[in-house]
């Protein structure tokens, strides 16, 4: 899907990490990200730290993207923001934000939501990925907040086929790594960890849940009871399998994303198949994915830059949504609840 050559501003401030980006049509000029390093000391994002971080954060991103791109904010037609979902303190940052650019500048404001933007960033022309999706496509979307597969048909008729009924698979991944003392986002430290050890070494049990849903919360409940069991007798076990453990439970996740997306794909008959979302950043995920275009499928997998939070993906969107006249007035708020 090829956008107009409009140059579009992003801002994403849905959790912890303050971003701003320009597009030119499909091509990226700029994607700042400042990361809130601050929740690691407690273990998780503390909500009020995170929007007093993105009030410090957004006015020197914003700089830095002009500055990067060569741009100047009036040769700017349009303003996407992440309207949600996500904390209501930060997603109240960035509308704000926009909203006075919006104003000061006279374009228009396009909202965007985050999930949708992280599906739509497949369409970002990168060296890196030769293609995009054409419609329609699966994608397997996979955060901190949530765990879907989309039916995309196209920019703005998407619908989710199955979905997380407890935690998130990026959820898993960090209460995970908790357990094996690891700090926060333990995702991408199970991902490095994992890299040296034996995936078949541990088993954890695995959902039963019918259809296209998901459930993690009964893997966490299993990891944590062997975990005890395990260092009853033996207080440095985790630091001696710690390289299994992670690789163990990175398997484990992975099933479970795996079988009910391929699952997703026989009863659509969609065989192009895509994943978004921070956790696709996986490294083993998107091996295992890649495996499958031997197989009749046809995978698109993000550059790593576009699967974590990034202002890139909501310009992208507010691209296509340009072409599609879908456009906010000065009323629209932050909305944490935002519906797909
Ligand atoms: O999309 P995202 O950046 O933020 C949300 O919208 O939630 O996703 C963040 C999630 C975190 O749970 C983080 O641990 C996970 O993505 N994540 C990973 C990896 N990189 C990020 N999980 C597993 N392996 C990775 N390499
Ligand atoms: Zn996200």
């Amino acid at each position: 899907m090829t956008a107009k050559t409009r140059i579009i501003l992003g801002i994403e401030t849905s959790c912890d990490d303050t971003s701003v980006a320009i597009v030119h049509g499909n091509k990226v000029l700029a994607n700042c990200v400042s990361s809130q390093l601050i929740h690691g000391n407690y273990g998780g994002v503390v909500p009020e730290l995170a929007s007093r971080g993105h009030i410090e954060a957004i006015l020197p991103i914003l700089k830095l993207a002009l500055k990067e791109s060569k741009v100047l904010l009036k040769d700017i037609d349009g303003i996407a923001f992440t309207q949600g979902p996500g904390l209501l303190g930060s997603l109240m940052v960035g509308c704000s934000f926009a909203k006075g650019l919006a104003l000061s500048l006279n374009k228009p404001l396009i909202p965007v939501h985050h999930m949708k933007a992280h599906i739509l960033a497949h369409f970002i022309d990168d060296p890196k990925h030769t293609e995009a999706p054409s419609f329609p496509f699966l994608c397997l979307t996979v955060s901190g907040g949530h765990t879907q597969i989309v039916k995309v048909e196209d920019v703005s008729n998407m619908c989710i086929l199955g979905k997380t009924i407890d935690d998130a698979a990026g959820e898993a991944f960090d209460k995970a790594a908790k357990m094996l003392g690891l700090p926060y986002p333990g995702g991408p430290l199970i991902d490095k960890y994992a890299q040296n050890g034996n995936p078949n070494k541990f088993t954890f049990s695995k959902p039963k849940i019918k259809g296209l849903d998901y459930s993690f919360s009964g893997l966490k409940t299993s990891i944590l009871y062997k975990l005890k069991d395990w260092t009853k007798n033996n207080s440095d076990f985790i630091k001696e399998n710690l390289n299994d453990l992670c690789a163990s439970i990175q398997k484990t996740i992975i099933d479970i994303l795996l079988e009910k997306f391929l699952k997703a794909s026989k009863e659509t008959n969609i065989k192009q198949l895509a994943i978004a979302g921070g956790v696709s950043a996986n490294s083993e995920l998107r091996k295992q994915l890649k495996e499958k275009s031997n197989q009749g499928f046809k995978v698109f997998i993000p550059n790593s830059n576009y699967c974590t939070d990034n202002a890139a993906m909501i310009a992208m969107a507010g691209s296509l949504m340009y072409e599609n006249d879908i456009f906010a007035n000065q009323h629209i708020s932050a909305d944490a609840r935002l519906q797909f």
